[in-house]
């Protein structure tokens, strides 16, 4: 691809060897925990899965829907403004796969679908995510984020009647939940928490929430906390996919304060391949991180996206690079995420699977080739959205 390499971090504090390996899937499948996976996924399951139509939970359904058939999986999703059942099209005939709409705001909806279901295990990804948007409207992160999973949580616990046998409850969290790293090293599963966004502190709210049910209940749960993604169907209010937009659209590409943070980023299909092993190999109790590895300045990596468009749209290189345009920063902006993934390769055998470079291009393949996708998601609520968030930076 002819891409220069990663902004070099500091090599001396990784805790273990961050070396990127790429690993041919017939190698991971050769792993133990991977071999263990292929037992432990023979019985049957009826998996409530939340946020299914959002940008993660729709990669993890297509990865469930085609790698567990005999599974019965139900997608609860509201459908905001994030949620697109057009991420689903190509799954959504599968025969035990089916969606509701519905809000984990409603408790009552929730404990009727769980006796209607008989859910055995619940893997949730139902939030508010955007950071941006916390800082504008904090209420709706505490009711979806915290009181919706207290909700969900509560249910599983009345539902399951204390008989924990074969039950989990997986929450899926962020590695925001840690804060932010100022003096190099990386997010352990030890570091203590301190959020410092309204969307971190109602993260971390919620895990706090799932370990209290585990340690007063007994609810059997796992989390596990991811650093920033990125792929298709990611809605264009995130960093890259939202560059990418604009690029199309010859509009300023807008970096917060001067581009100096840093974030991990980690590929969504590997993203839920963790998710898969997590569900199945994790231990009761326990937290894993989930990290790429791929840590970027956010402007060494809106320049590599820059040189990449310049090639797909055929401009002269340097051409996409002049959309740059620095504006005022995020409140409260981390500096940097950055997440020791050691744990889960060690005790799960899972890594990234693709390299950055590979991924990218990837990613701007797929937002090129599906403009009706982009087009259809960036209407009149996002055009609102927009001016709210970046007209007056
Ligand atoms: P997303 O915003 O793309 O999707 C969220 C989904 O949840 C949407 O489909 C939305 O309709 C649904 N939803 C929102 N409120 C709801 C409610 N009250 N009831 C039911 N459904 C509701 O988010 P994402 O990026 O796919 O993130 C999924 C999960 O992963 C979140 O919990 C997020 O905190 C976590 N996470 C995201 C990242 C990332 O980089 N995107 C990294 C780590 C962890
Ligand atoms: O770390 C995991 C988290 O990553 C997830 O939990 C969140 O759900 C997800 O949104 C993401 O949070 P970030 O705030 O890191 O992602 P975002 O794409 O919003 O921004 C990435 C970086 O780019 C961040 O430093 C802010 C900066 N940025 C973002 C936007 C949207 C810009 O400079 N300009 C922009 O227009």
């Amino acid at each position: 691809m002819g891409m220069e390499a990663p902004v070099p971090q500091d090599d001396k504090q990784r805790p273990n060897d961050r070396t990127f390996v790429f690993r041919a899937p017939e190698e991971l499948d050769g792993r133990p925990a991977q071999k263990r996976i292929a037992t432990n996924n023979m019985q049957s399951r009826t998996i409530l899965i939340t946020g299914g139509a959002g940008f993660i939970g729709s990669h993890l359904i297509r990865l469930f829907v085609n790698k567990y058939p005999h599974y019965r999986i139900v997608n609860l999703d509201a459908l905001t403004y994030a949620g697109n059942l057009e991420n689903l099209r190509d799954v959504e005939q599968a025969t035990k796969y089916s969606f509701i709409k519905a809000d984990i705001r409603d408790a009552d909806v929730l404990s009727q679908l769980f006796a209607e279901h008989n859910f055995d295990s619940v893997i949730h990804l139902a939030a508010e995510s955007h950071v941006d948007r916390s800082i504008s409207n904090p209420m709706a992160f505490v009711q979806t984020n915290v009181i919706g999973t207290v909700n969900l949580l509560n249910v599983a616990k009345t539902a399951w009647k204390g008989k924990f046998e074969g039950k989990r409850f997986y929450h899926v969290s962020t590695d925001e939940v840690y804060g932010s790293l100022h003096d190099g090293g990386f997010f352990t599963e030890e570091t203590s928490y301190d959020p410092k966004s309204p969307y971190s502190a109602s993260k971390g709210a919620s895990d706090h929430f799932v370990r209290a049910y585990g340690n007063t209940y007994n609810l059997p749960f796992v989390i596990s906390n991811c650093s920033n993604n990125y792929g298709s169907h990611q809605f264009p209010e995130k960093l890259i996919p939202l560059m990418i937009h604009n690029l199309r659209e010859g509009k300023p590409l807008p970096v917060y304060g001067k581009g100096e943070n840093v974030r991990d980023w980690l590929w969504v299909e590997d993203h839920a391949r963790a998710i898969d092993v997590v569900f199945h190999e994790g231990k009761d109790g326990e937290t894993y991180n989930i990290g790429g590895h791929n840590e970027w300045k956010n402007i060494d990596l809106i320049h590599v996206l820059c040189s990449v468009m310049d090639k797909k749209l055929g401009r002269t290189a340097g051409e996409s690079a002049k959309q740059i345009t620095y504006v005022t920063d995020r409140a409260g902006h981390d500096l940097r995420y950055a997440i020791d993934a050691s744990k889960i390769d060690r005790e799960l055998g899972w890594k990234p699977s693709i390299t950055f470079e590979d991924g990218l291009e990837q990613t701007v393949d797929w937002y090129l080739a599906n403009d009706q996708w982009l087009r259809d998601v960036t209407t009149g609520a996002y055009r609102e959205y927009y001016d709210e968030q970046y007209a007056k930076r």
